[in-house]
């Protein structure tokens, strides 16, 4: 907890370590009710920082100091400085070895920080900065070290104990103890030290490197969880395979683990050699996990797995270069789930994702840069922008490089800097010299904030036979800046003639057209590129796959947007357009409802969803993308002030329009995909993941029509399935169902069958937390009693909390403020147990801007109740006191 004012830490105040630590020897002692860690730390004065001995300054939190020695000489407390977070010694010489002993408790730690109990094992979790919960330290990424580490602890509780590298020995100790020591030859920083202890079984295999040589691989889980292990191991392989493919990097141990567990505050964490999980994040099988569980084990098992490179070997100088590591391992695991499943439904999910959470990120009170210039707690740094957008810049890289040429700036990155803590700077740097470019400008990306915004223009000369764009890019003020400068923006397009065929695309002044869809770079202000040689004016397809970051608009009218739809040879943007079509539709309802009138909807929407719904050669992935309307969320935050019942009732009653106008052509479609599924067994791929989506979707329309027969298809389905995605599908369908008797039965058998599976149980919680019917909060605070229920699991609090608050918009800002004070009591309470989660949960509360004056006014009294509420962890006040300013 915040006992002074917290400080403010600059990025333009950076200096190098004034020492380094070569070698890094722990022992740690576990008990039930306490644990004791010895380190002996080989030092040496940093001779970048020139001659002289200052002061040695360790990071150290909540430890107590049982005892310390300077190369072999007892310090006596005179001879040292303790303060509530740094133990500060004279150095007497340019080399010393420095030993401390400290007592810790991680038997009550329920920040889940540092070294903890989840369950009966021991766990750590230390990026950013929780090693210094564990020893006296520089805990710093540009300070790294060699480690060893031995773990004694009782053999009959703690069987299995794990840290970072290759065991070297293990052996019996006296009161019935073990002891086992592992050693870790890489340099790492302590951010990416772990060390598990517990009683775990494990699956083993085995992968074979490109250059011959063979890995050990293992999957550490509690016993019971031992038969869900099978999707995370094949997705570790196919992940090694193909960074050895497409990045040309290989694995560096002997060893690569993976534990699993219950209670853990983020996905994942890629420790060196011994990657910790939320047991989310890797436990998978049909009968209890979703397709896009399935998805998303794959997706972090690879992203932690990246990390291996793309952070471990070559790591972050300071915090402030988090997307150095983090854009660019996101951007690598999109491109690999894209590789294993369907390239464009993965964008579609990305960037529907980046548009509704990351652009209200970066347009609410804690906007702030790739590379951020300050921060008071950089735990609330781990962002959608950070993460997210930074993957978009990197993913901007690539596009004006070209695959080729940006594999030659990643070699020459990971050859230059292995083993080194390095910058934003250094990557871009890299990726200048291999391709002899100049990125100057394009580095705008990583220390401007805000969602730039691009206006497109058309004019069509038929005498000349040209046909022009022009470009105007804006970036709205942020909490970092004013004023903005222009963007390189890479805008990949097509143009379309009459027929939808793409042309061939000839600008000003080439002698030959180049290619059908091309990247233009807009750097300026506002720029015109003129196209030469059209007979007719085109219809152009902008920003195809997405490929900047940007709110891109251009005057399309509704039929274009229906002729994009079915023609652009872009799948993204087949889909965009669809979007634009029912975001222009919705709008239109939700002014009908704000003005008192009947709700109308334009027909053409019907017909354009008709069209896709009917198209069986297309992928039955992208036709259920392409029935989605725009979520609430998304329709927030492209709204000046969000109304929020009118888009929820807009939405609903677009909604009840596809259902029973396209109520053949769904029913048709579900009972096609249906019998398919009753007749395979489960299997995790694409094109069973596709098959299941449009069926799931067109199941969640037909009910709205309320008959007799789709209430017999969901409980058939219900029942009879042999997986968690028809089964969750059903029971969801059910739930937001007007069939009570039919919705009550489900859950309570439902929560029968699962009451012993967490994960499962997540699942229950979320789909009753997210519905929009009334008397939301009152379910919600009625789940909060169930036993299953626990404040101190944070999957339970993004399961039931975070749900309610993010996804249950209409009930969570229900008019009279409940829904806010319910969120402000909880984040008080969670403030003393896990401020990294309290202050997570908050962020709802942040956007009160978007909302109209008398919800403002609620939601503001509700942060400052928040603030005035007593000893604020640094997490939870630099989120309030940011969102108030
Ligand atoms: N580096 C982790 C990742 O792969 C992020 C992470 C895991 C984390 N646990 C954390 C960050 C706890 C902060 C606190 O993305
Ligand atoms: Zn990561």
């Amino acid at each position: 907890m915040r006992t002074e004012q917290p400080q403010v830490i600059y990025l333009k105040d950076y200096q190098a370590p004034e020492y380094l630590i070569d070698e890094t020897h722990l022992t740690f002692e576990l008990f039930e009710d306490h644990t004791l860690v010895h380190a002996q730390l080989v030092m040496r004065r940093n001779p970048a920082r020139g001659a002289g001995l200052p002061p040695l300054v360790l990071d150290g939190q909540q430890l107590e100091l049982l005892r310390a020695s300077l190369d072999d000489t007892e310090l006596q407390a005179s001879d040292y400085q303790l303060e509530a977070d740094s133990l500060t010694v004279q150095p007497k010489a340019e080399r010393f070895t420095l030993d401390t002993s400290v007592k810790i408790h991680p038997e009550s730690n329920t920040a889940l920080e540092g070294l903890y109990k989840s369950g009966k094992m021991f766990c750590t979790q230390c990026e950013a900065e929780g090693f210094r919960k564990i020893t006296y330290y520089l805990d710093r990424p540009d300070v790294m070290s060699t480690f060893t580490t031995t773990v004694i602890a009782e053999q009959h509780r703690y069987p299995v104990l794990l840290s970072n590298g290759n065991p070297i020995g293990s052996g019996p100790a006296e009161d019935g103890r073990h002891w086992a020591t592992w050693e870790d030859p890489f340099m790492k920083p302590a951010y990416l030290f772990a060390l598990v202890a517990g009683d775990l079984w494990c699956v083993e295999d085995n992968f074979v490197r490109q250059s011959g040589r063979d890995v050990t691989l293992r999957i550490y889980v509690e016993p019971e969880n031992i038969d869900k292990c099978d999707h995370a191991m094949v997705s570790l392989k196919k992940s090694m395979r193909w960074d050895e493919e497409v990045y040309g990097r290989e694995y560096d141990l002997d060893i690569f683990m993976i534990v699993a567990v219950n209670d853990f505050n983020m996905g994942a964490m890629e420790n060196k050699g011994l990657n910790i999980f939320n047991s989310s994040c890797v436990l998978a099988r049909a009968e209890t996990a979703t397709d896009a569980a399935h998805q998303r084990v794959e997706g972090v098992v690879a992203h932690e797995y990246f990390h291996n490179w793309s952070g471990n070997r070559v790591t972050c100088r300071d915090w402030f270069q988090l997307s150095l590591k983090e854009g660019f391992t996101v951007f690598r695991d999109a491109e690999f789930s894209a590789d294993m499943n369907s390239r464009t439904v993965k964008r579609i999910e990305d960037v529907a994702y980046l548009r509704t959470h990351q652009f209200a990120e970066d347009a609410g009170p804690m906007a702030h840069p790739v590379r951020p210039d300050s921060f008071i707690e950089i735990s609330n740094f781990y962002t959608l922008t950070v993460y997210e957008k930074g993957a978009e810049v990197v993913r901007m890289v690539r596009t004006l490089l070209g695959a080729e040429g940006f594999r030659k700036g990643s070699d020459l990155y990971f050859e230059r800097h292995d083993g080194q803590a390095v910058t934003t700077d250094d990557f871009i740097k890299a990726m200048e010299d291999a391709n002899g470019v100049d990125l100057t400008q394009f580095k705008r990306w990583y220390n401007q904030a805000g969602t730039p915004r691009l206006e497109v223009s058309e004019g069509y000369d038929a005498g000349a036979q040209t046909y022009s764009l022009t470009f105007r890019q804006s970036c709205p003020q942020t909490p970092d800046k004013a004023e903005k400068l222009p963007f390189v923006i890479p805008v990949e397009l097509g143009l379309l003639d009459a027929e939808g065929n793409d042309l061939p695309l000839r600008l000003a002044g080439e002698a030959a057209a180049g290619g059908t869809s091309r990247v233009l770079s807009v750097t300026e202000a506002e720029q015109t590129f003129t196209f030469e040689g059209l007979t007719a004016k085109p219809l152009p397809s902008l920003l195809r796959g997405f490929s900047a970051p940007v709110k891109l608009s251009f005057p399309y009218d509704r039929d274009q947007l229906m002729f994009l739809m079915q023609h652009d040879s872009d799948g993204f943007n087949r889909w965009e357009a669809g979007q634009q079509l029912s975001v222009q539709v919705l709008q239109e309802l939700i002014g009908q409802h704000q003005r008192g009138e009947a709700l109308k909807l334009d027909p053409r929407l019907i017909t354009a969803l008709g069209t896709v719904l009917g198209n069986e050669s297309l992928d039955a992935a992208m036709v259920a993308e392409m029935l989605s309307l725009p979520g609430e969320a998304y329709l927030t935050e492209i709204s000046q002030v969000a109304d929020v019942d009118a888009i929820h009732a807009a939405r609903e009653f677009a909604r009840q329009q596809i259902a029973e106008q396209l109520f053949d052509g769904l029913w048709a479609r579900y009972q096609a995909h249906r019998e398919v599924s009753r007749s395979t067994a489960y299997v995790a791929a694409a094109e069973h993941f596709a098959r299941r989506s449009l069926q799931n979707i067109a199941l969640s329309y037909l009910m709205l029509s309320g008959k007799p027969q789709v209430l017999e298809a969901t409980l058939e389905q219900f029942d009879q399935c042999d997986n968690m995605t028809e089964r969750l599908t059903a029971l969801a369908v059910l739930v937001n169902s007007p069939f009570e008797a039919e919705r009550a039965k489900a859950l309570e058998t439902f929560a029968e069958h699962f009451k012993d599976n967490p994960l499962v149980m997540d699942q229950w919680f979320s789909v009753q937390a997210a519905s929009s019917l009334p008397g939301g909060l009152a379910r919600v605070k009625a789940l909060m009693q169930h036993p299953a229920f626990t404040l101190k699991n944070p999957n339970k609090v993004r399961a039931l909390v975070g749900a309610f608050a993010g996804q249950n918009l209409v009930n969570f800002h229900a008019a009279d403020g409940s829904g806010y004070r319910f969120l402000a009591d909880l984040v008080i309470e969670l403030n003393a147990l896990n401020p990294q989660i309290a202050s997570r949960q908050l962020a709802p509360l942040t956007r009160w801007r978007k909302y109209d004056d008398a919800r403002q006014a609620l939601m503001k009294g509700e942060l400052e109740r928040i603030l005035a509420s007593g000893a604020l962890s640094s997490d939870v006040y630099e989120v309030v006191s940011k969102s108030l300013a």
